[in-house]
């Protein structure tokens, strides 16, 4: 089979770095490669190594870019594509005048296969390779996704949204209807191709204690599906959530007395949290979510990222869009530093680029098969240009230290700093 040596500064994460300065957490080959054949990385080593073994292999060179995973960004909306910058509102008043509204339109296949096509290519020009995403309440939505994802074999997680109340008419399921849908999607996708399927239930204000209860059915009878949902993003939402649910103990034990709260589960926002809900979130090992432009965009709050890692919480990160207001990881990580500086916490560039890569995939429980440049593990890899714009090339100039390169990619980077991606292998941008 066709081999391909991708040459380049390659730096790969082997732990979470315990300090700017940590550097027995990652593996940095300044003039480095890794070979590639049918979507896996088959080996990493410094060019003069591999270069040899791979005597018929394609050569790309990348130098002087740096060859790092592909970014994995664990909480968005695939139906949001046309919500992103929609003004003035926080959550509740957002979803009703513009997020719900839009979701609507995901009934019609066309219009979902069409919005899937941009979806991913926005992806992977930000250089995100693997997502897990909401899809809208309507089956046809999560199919078009799955059927996206396959075809430009992506490993790609995902689930139709359960919601069978407060939301248009036809925005609804039913407790049933969800089930079954549920279901057929999770035995038609997941584990399919490098796709895997999440139970999807919105969050507690959108489903009845009927669909909670057929959402724990489906947990139960699928523990090799992830389980994604919101929890206390906004004061507003919280406040309806137990008047809904007045025997709930705290809006966590809404799913928690449901059966859905487990290590697979991933939490988007967790920002308001009590100390009962920190508790059991470190018990069940369950991973919240940070979304940094989303909560600054619906002025939700700001993430105690430090507080919770603190407990031995695996704290994951995302976009959120179109709440998020960019597809990039590094802006995302770029807005994440700023929160986390409103808290005097602080988010050194290391611990960063792994939080976005291998850390992610660590809360996925997939750091076997994305999330580095190991070999053996599936060929999802960007290639960022540390110099990509003007700002970014003067402020390099003064830069002498891989952390320093890196904090500059995640505070001045974006789209522009991808100059490729991979996926499985695969270049997913015409080749310069
Ligand atoms: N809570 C329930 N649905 C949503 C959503 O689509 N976006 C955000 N940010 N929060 C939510
Ligand atoms: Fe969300």
């Amino acid at each position: 089979s066709k081999q391909t040596l991708l040459r380049g500064r390659v730096l790969s994460f082997t732990a979470e770095p315990q300090g700017p300065e940590d550097t027995s957490a990652y593996e940095f080959i300044e003039d480095g490669a890794l070979l590639v054949a049918d979507g896996m990385i088959l080996a990493k080593g410094s060019y003069d190594t591999l270069a040899p073994q791979a005597a018929g292999a394609e050569v790309i060179d990348h130098r002087p870019h740096i060859l790092m995973a592909g970014f994995i960004d664990t909480h968005l909306h695939f139906p949001q594509v046309q919500v992103i910058a929609s003004w003035g509102s926080q959550l509740l008043e957002w979803l009703n005048n513009y997020t719900f509204p839009e979701e609507v339109r995901f009934a019609d296949a066309g219009h979902s296969a069409e919005m899937a096509g941009h979806f991913f290519d926005l992806l992977t020009s930000h250089g995100t390779t693997t997502a897990v995403a909401y899809c809208s309440v309507h089956k046809t939505s999560a199919e078009t996704y799955f059927t996206e994802a396959a075809r430009r074999n992506m490993r790609m997680i995902g689930g139709k949204v359960l919601m069978d109340r407060n939301a248009p008419e036809g925005l609804l399921d039913t407790p049933l209807s969800g089930y079954d849908d549920t279901k057929e999607l999770i035995a038609k996708y997941h584990g399919k191709g490098r796709g895997m399927y999440a139970i999807t239930p919105r969050f507690a204000i959108t489903s009845t204690p009927g669909q909670m209860e057929m959402a724990g059915a489906l947990v139960q009878e699928h523990p090799e599906c992830y389980v994604q949902t919101h929890l206390s993003e906004n004061h507003d939402e919280i406040a309806f959530t137990a008047e809904l649910y007045p025997q709930a103990r705290d809006y966590l034990d809404v799913y928690q007395s449901y059966g859905l709260l487990t290590e697979k589960m991933l939490l988007g926002h967790s920002i308001h949290l009590q100390p009962r809900e920190i508790d059991a979130l470190a018990e069940t090992k369950a991973k919240p979510v940070f979304c940094p432009t989303s909560n600054l965009f619906l002025g939700s709050g700001l993430f105690d990222d430090a507080g919770l890692r603190s407990r031995g919480i695996t704290n994951a990160i995302a976009t959120d869009i179109g709440a998020g207001t960019s597809y990039s990881m590094l802006q995302t990580l770029n807005e994440g530093y700023k929160v986390l500086q409103l808290q005097n916490q602080k988010l050194h560039p290391l611990r960063a680029f792994h939080w976005i890569t291998r850390g992610n995939a660590v809360a996925l429980g997939l750091e076997d098969k994305i999330g580095t440049l190991d070999a053996g593990t599936e060929a999802d890899i960007v290639v960022l240009d540390s110099r990509a714009t003007p700002a970014m090339d003067l402020r390099m100039q003064r830069a002498e230290t891989l952390s320093e390169e890196l904090f500059i990619l995640q505070t001045l980077g974006d789209d522009r700093a991808i100059a490729q991606t991979y996926a499985a292998g695969k270049p997913m941008k015409p080749a310069a």
